[in-house]
């Protein structure tokens, strides 16, 4: 396997895999994501949990996802097959593939929806909608447009058709291209927001609430929520970095572009949080107001602030571009899959695997208006889409990926793959795979459940 090359092509060069992998990792859930669900879960003691999570488990798992592409070169289904022959394990290993397909698929389907927000956000940025406004003016302003379903569904129908339009053109064109500001434009923007945040007479009272922990906050739920938020954050446990790493030149060290984009990734979702809960605070907005936080708090940033007008249309834009780059993530397995194993065109596929999770949006789009009282288990479509996907299927796909790393996998060959410059290096991720990052996926599962 190895001078096999994807038939999709290869990053041409390290430094675009870092920006294509961590453009798959930052976007919504870092931005959007993880400041509502740390408001819901307490603050501190979710923060310090999720950020054990990134480092025993993320990391590692992380690491695995990507050698397995690297080796494999195909998509996560065809790789999955191909690992399996390889280490001569069990048939159904290659179902893990399956698993990621189609995972990309559900949670395309919410995170357009909301991708759509930002979309609508830009345009009431362009035309002063922000301008004065107070705590209750940016709720209104959210509350009149989510009840839309029309806009909501314009909205969602244009992310989605931008997002296949950049997958048709393939690795080099689409990809490369649209990913190279969007990085460093980002960190700007969030620096300025934390700028802000600064000059709100809740600053400290927002770094108190995010990293002062209190642990009598935490449920056996909420720790599963931030194992869920930081496999979502990361991107993994569902094959997007898995097909990112099967177009990974042979040269370039998994282990260290891992650790960067790792970190990259937590960097922003803590200054996503620094920045929005002294706003959150400083306007008696509920720290628990779920998903709609950001674009309750923001706006009153924005309306008024020095050059909120510009930094409020900069920022929407780039929170847009910074969804793009991780749709592009959760659509390329199943389209490489049509493409590889249906024989498909790389533009047919697209709209195939497009056409079905614009579909299945509508559920997510409905589910905060006309659909809100339709329920299963007390949660909206949009809950349960993504209750199953990040809390269930990517955590089941991230403790699959460990033990098949770990257990099945050679030693020879992971060795080879991660090609650990200190040989410690190598023993440490041994263990964090074999035995940690499993152990831990369970014992968070069990708790839920009750048993411990
Ligand atoms: N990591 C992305 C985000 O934080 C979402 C994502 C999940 C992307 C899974 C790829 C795979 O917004």
């Amino acid at each position: 396997m190895d001078t096999k090359k994807s038939i999709h092509g290869e990053w041409s060069s390290r430094t675009t895999f870092i920006l294509a992998a961590t453009g798959s990792a930052v976007g919504l859930g870092n931005i959007w994501k993880f400041p509502y669900i740390t408001g819901e879960n307490g603050g501190g003691a979710f923060v310090i949990v999720y950020l054990l999570c990134v480092a025993l488990v993320g990391i590692p798992v992380m690491m695995a996802e990507t050698m397995f592409g690297r080796r494999g070169r195909e998509n996560p289904v065809n790789t999955m097959h191909l690992l399996t022959k390889e280490a001569n394990a069990d048939e159904h290993w290659p179902y893990l593939g399956w698993m990621g397909v189609i995972a990309g698929v559900l949670i395309l389907s919410y995170y357009s929806v909301v991708a759509g927000w930002a979309c609508g956000y830009v345009l009431k940025a362009i035309d002063g909608s922000f301008f004065g406004v107070d705590a209750q003016g940016a709720k209104n302003l959210f509350t009149a447009f989510t009840a839309s379903p029309l806009q909501l569904l314009f909205w969602h129908t244009g992310f989605m058709a931008a997002t296949m339009l950049i997958v048709a053109r393939g690795l080099s064109q689409g990809f490369e291209k649209s990913i190279r500001f969007l990085i460093p434009g980002l960190f700007l923007l969030l620096f300025l927001l934390v700028g802000y945040a600064m000059t709100t007479d809740s600053y400290f009272q927002g770094l108190h609430f995010m990293f002062n922990p209190d642990f009598s906050k935490l449920t056996g739920n909420s720790i599963l929520v931030a194992l869920g938020q930081a496999f979502f954050s990361l991107g993994i446990g569902m094959g997007a970095v898995m097909v990112y790493g099967a177009y990974l030149p042979k040269k370039v060290s998994i282990t260290e572009t891992i650790t960067i984009i790792a970190i990259a990734d937590t960097v922003v979702a803590l200054l996503a949080g620094i920045a929005i809960f002294p706003i959150v605070l400083s306007n008696n907005l509920p720290l628990n107001s779920g998903p709609g936080l950001i674009f309750e708090s923001l706006p009153i940033a924005f309306g008024n602030m020095f050059g909120g007008w510009l930094f409020g249309i900069l920022f929407f834009v780039m929170l847009v571009f910074a969804a793009l780059s991780s749709s592009i993530a959760l659509i390329e397995p199943a389209v490489s899959w049509l493409v590889e194993n249906k024989g498909m065109e790389r533009s047919k596929a697209c709209w195939c695997a497009g056409g079905v999770t614009w579909l299945l949006g509508f559920g997510s789009a409905l589910s905060f208006n006309i659909g809100s009282d339709v329920t299963v288990f007390g949660k909206t479509f949009y809950d349960l889409l993504d209750y199953l996907t990040s809390n269930l299927m990517l955590p089941i796909g991230g403790f699959c990926i460990a033990i098949f790393a770990g257990w099945m996998m050679s030693q020879a060959h992971s060795e080879a793959e991660l090609a650990m410059v200190k040989p410690l290096h190598y023993k440490a991720w041994r263990l964090l795979i074999r035995y940690i990052a499993p152990a831990a996926i369970f014992v968070v599962f069990l708790s839920v459940v009750g048993v411990v």
